[in-house]
């Protein structure tokens, strides 16, 4: 591992960068199967947000694990989550709008997800759960859309950490409210679930929820600000971790030798 980007146990490192345009050198990264979803994309800018992405994973990873970036070879789990074949490094890999994100730990499953607020103050599919829509109905129109996707990602983020991805119906999962700290107050119907004392806030009190219910192993949440007009969320399956940002700019526009 690299000194500079060494991920010791109990920290999260995360890289954010906006969509960088096009360029040989961070083609050269991709390999096959990155290449042919590449080439799919007709939109310009959906081209420069998915190569920023797959080419920052590469070279983060390649950086943590001291490996060259365009060799390494990804393989996916039965619900889509995406591994590296000979390495047990845990990362995630967001997109969305301008903006990518990319989380890695030394062992922890973790799930990161950025989207960009949007007009659209709702997805037209159940997201939030009872005690979720009790606070969100109070939300005053002008914050909805924001509120709306801060409860997005903070699920989106602990269903990307367990791989199980949007097979899990997001409304089972209760997040704090936007204007909370991120954490997850319930998950319906999760087996091997325990009691983690205490805390209240306003879903729970709307509720009257006395306790936050956790499944085992506790999910950790954190919020990731991804600049103006994004909502994002880290998620960690495990002990709290200590989260580390980078910049993801710099590490794509490093001079370094060309692949291949
Ligand atoms: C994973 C999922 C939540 C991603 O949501 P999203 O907000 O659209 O996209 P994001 O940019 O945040 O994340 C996409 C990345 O997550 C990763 N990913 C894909 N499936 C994943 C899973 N099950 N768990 C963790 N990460 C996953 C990939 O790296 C993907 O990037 P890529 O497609 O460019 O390779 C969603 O696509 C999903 O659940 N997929 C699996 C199940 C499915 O296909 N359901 C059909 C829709 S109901």
């Amino acid at each position: 591992m690299s000194p500079d980007v060494l991920v010791r146990p109990g920290e999260c490192h995360v890289w954010t960068a906006r969509a960088v345009s096009v360029s040989p050198g961070l083609e050269a990264l991709l390999d096959a199967p990155e290449r042919r979803v590449f080439a799919s994309f007709l939109r310009e800018p959906d081209r420069a947000l998915y190569l920023t992405a797959h080419a920052l994973r590469r070279l983060v990873l390649a950086e943590a694990l001291d490996r060259d970036p365009a060799a390494l070879v990804f393989a996916a789990g039965p619900h889509g989550k995406p591994y590296v074949e000979d390495d047990p490094v845990e990362f995630s890999l967001t997109h969305s709008g301008e903006r990518v994100a990319v989380a890695v730990t030394s062992g922890t499953p973790v799930g990161v997800d950025v989207e960009r607020v949007t007009e659209l103050a709702e997805l037209p599919l159940p997201v939030l759960s009872e005690r979720e829509r009790a606070v969100f109905d109070r939300v005053p129109e002008p914050d909805r859309a924001a509120a709306f996707t801060s409860y997005w990602v903070r699920k989106e983020a602990v269903l990307k950490a367990t791989g199980e991805g949007l097979r899990v119906d997001p409304a089972r999962l209760t997040v704090s409210a936007a204007d909370r700290p991120a954490e997850l107050l319930g998950w319906r119907g999760r087996d091997a679930a325990r009691r983690e004392g205490g805390r209240r806030d306003d879903s729970q009190r709307a509720a009257g929820q006395r306790e936050a219910v956790q499944p085992h192993p506790p999910v950790r949440l954190y919020d990731l600000d991804a600049g103006e007009g994004y909502r994002g969320a880290v998620a960690l399956l495990g002990p709290a971790h200590r989260i580390v940002r980078h910049d993801g700019g710099g590490v794509l526009h490093r001079p370094r030798r060309a692949a291949g």
